[in-house]
């Protein structure tokens, strides 16, 4: 498979893109960066990087390169890790809710109908899965009030109903719509997946480790949630199987 990972150069990101190098389905990943990722990445043979300005534009030529490269999803890892990362709540908004948006539907019209229905899952997937890094709490009701978090649960929230909207509304080919978007809300991201005081947290409060959460961005891209109404993974459901591995825990 080939994928678009925007935000490679974050936390969440970088890890995912560590993951994808090693990933034996994934054929190539396609960096879409504001800054040049560090050499390790940019030389890599499994790697092309697209340093891209502008979040909020997709002009026809960059467009055009995406599509010749037929790519078939994208990690959505961009945005920032709290309200703190930005200057304001106007460029929280742009950063978290326009430039996802933006996004899904310039790939939902110029890269999800390029993908063919008919190929062999092996060969080529469809339809176009965008994997969208949301957060916990993620309030898609703008209108209902908060106790915590408003702005920022609610950014996370409009973004996802956005790109959802792009979903709904995508091209049907042969009966199937061309673009799917999946949402991942996981609450704190830590270090240290097989750490003891990590696996603790995150069977306590809503906390993922960075590569459990890449792990399972990962699986979304390829395979889906498997129900096409399920569409929302939360942060338990984001830490997958392997987290059961805790019940043999011995400390
Ligand atoms: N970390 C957490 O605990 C946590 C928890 C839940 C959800 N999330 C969500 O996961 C996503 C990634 O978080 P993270 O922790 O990986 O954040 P991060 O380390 O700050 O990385 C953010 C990424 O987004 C890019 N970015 C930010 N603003 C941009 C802009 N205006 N234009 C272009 N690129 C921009 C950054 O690019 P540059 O390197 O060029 O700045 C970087 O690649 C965020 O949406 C966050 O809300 C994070």
């Amino acid at each position: 498979m080939k994928i678009l990972l925007c935000g490679a150069t974050g936390f969440i990101g970088a890890e995912t893109l560590d993951q994808c190098l090693k990933h034996n389905y994934i054929q190539h990943i396609y960096c879409l960066t504001r800054h040049e990722l560090p050499t390790k990445y940019s030389t890599h043979a499994k790697v092309t990087q697209l340093v891209h300005e502008d979040f909020s534009q997709y002009p026809e030529s960059l467009l055009d390169k995406l599509s010749a490269y037929k790519i078939e999803g994208c990690i959505w890892c961009l945005g920032g890790r709290s309200m703190a990362s930005f200057k304001n709540k106007e460029e929280a908004e742009t950063v978290g809710i326009h430039y996802p948006i933006q996004a899904a539907n310039a790939f939902a019209t110029r890269l999800a109908t390029k993908l063919d229905p008919d190929k062999p899952p092996m060969k080529q997937k469809y339809p176009f899965r965008f994997v969208f890094v949301s957060g916990w709490g993620a309030e898609q009701d703008q209108f209902r009030s908060l106790w915590m978090w408003n702005d920022s649960r609610k950014i996370k929230g409009a973004a996802e109903k956005g790109v959802f909207d792009v979903a709904d509304t995508s091209e049907e080919i042969k009966g199937k719509r061309c673009f799917e978007a999946i949402a991942l809300r996981p609450g704190t991201v830590l270090t240290g997946g097989d750490a003891t005081t990590t696996l603790l947290s995150e069977a306590v409060v809503p906390c993922i480790a960075v590569d459990r959460l890449a792990k399972c961005a990962i699986k979304m891209v390829l395979e889906g949630t498997g129900y096409p109404e399920k569409r929302v993974l939360e942060n338990g459901e984001c830490l997958g199987p392997d987290w059961a591995m805790i019940n043999s825990l011995r400390v």
